[in-house]
């Protein structure tokens, strides 16, 4: 199975940025534990992180995987335009957050994901990409 990990704007700065919301982990660091526990899994794990939401966008368009996992970041927010993306590939996906949203600033409390999402995780940091990619192949498992 095949998974594509997107991460939206502001994410290349994790580690440096704000780490009492975000942690101290780059995203490299992420990325790498991320990639090496999907190995673990027979899971093929592509990444893509942009700060632009038609990099994005288009990524998302020419994808071919089994399944998305995806922090939309700022864009969580704000883009009806990523929402529709990812419904017109018809691919099931998870929001991660690092942060918990919902103890935070009012506008980000609504997300354009969560409602077409299977599911939603946020305020647990880095590992919350983890517990993802866990039930992303527990659905496919589940699926096939
Ligand atoms: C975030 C939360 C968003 O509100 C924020 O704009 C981000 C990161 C998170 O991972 O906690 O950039 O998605």
């Amino acid at each position: 199975n095949r998974i594509l990990l997107v991460n939206g704007p502001n994410l290349n700065m994790l580690g440096k940025r704000e780490p009492g919301h975000y942690g101290q982990r780059t995203l490299p660091q992420i990325v790498s534990e991320l990639t090496h526990a999907a190995e673990l899994l027979d899971i093929e794990l592509t990444h893509i992180q942009s700060n632009a939401e038609a990099e994005l966008i288009e990524a998302i368009h020419q994808t071919s995987v089994d399944f998305i996992i995806i922090n939309p970041a700022a864009f969580t927010h704000t883009s009806v335009a990523l929402r529709d993306a990812i419904l017109s590939v018809a691919t099931p996906f998870i929001e991660v957050h690092l942060s918990n949203v919902h103890a935070r600033e009012p506008f980000r409390h609504h997300s354009y994901f969560s409602d077409v999402a299977v599911g939603v995780i946020c305020g647990l940091g880095a590992d919350g990409y983890q517990f993802a990619l866990q039930s992303a192949v527990n659905y496919l498992n589940r699926a096939s």
